[in-house]
């Protein structure tokens, strides 16, 4: 039994950061806070974009190929494409609360707006849930020594790492936190 890699431990760190944005998000939702609903949204979109870049650009092709490897992997690639697939629908689900809350500000009706903005994050929160599970138990886990040599896990790192550190313009003040 081979210790979680460093790349292992950074992304599922990132699935907790995740978690707290996302808690943070329906606080703003109970306490009914047009303007820390969508400051809150806002951030946990633009940093799950982040963190899914990582996966599709550096992540998930290294893994392609440490599966392309061994006869034992073959099911990961298509593990990987319904993984790819969750991501078009966290990033279209948040895209469209997006939009709603953006609407508030112009038009009002704010309960219902909540309403549908509250029934969308819990349908990717719930997809969410499952799919880091997934990757925390059968992607993440192909980072190890088991499968990467040294310079190519350093590299790995650095190059998630890169996407993670990649905020938006909008953010930039918040990446120096
Ligand atoms: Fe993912
Ligand atoms: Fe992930």
């Amino acid at each position: 039994m081979h210790r979680i890699s460093r790349i292992h431990a950074r992304l599922e760190n990132d699935h907790a950061e995740l978690d707290d944005l996302v808690a943070q998000t329906f606080a703003a939702l109970d306490a009914a806070d047009a303007a820390k609903i969508f400051e809150n949204l806002d951030f946990f979109w633009a940093r799950l974009g982040m963190h899914i870049r990582a996966e599709h650009l550096r992540l998930f092709p290294a893994v392609r190929e440490i599966a392309a490897r061994s006869q034992e992997l073959a099911a990961i690639p298509k593990i990987l494409d319904q993984l790819r697939e969750d991501h078009d629908f966290f990033m279209t689900e948040l895209a469209r609360a997006i939009k709603a809350m953006r609407l508030v500000f112009s038009f009002g009706n704010e309960t219902e707006t909540f309403a549908v903005v509250r029934s969308i994050l819990e349908a990717v929160v719930e997809r969410l849930k499952e799919h880091n599970d997934i990757e925390e138990e059968q992607i993440y886990t192909l980072t190890t020594d088991e499968f990467l040599d040294d310079d190519s896990a350093v590299q790995l790192l650095a190059s998630v790492q890169m996407e993670l550190d990649r905020y938006p313009a909008r953010f930039e003040s918040r990446s120096k936190q």
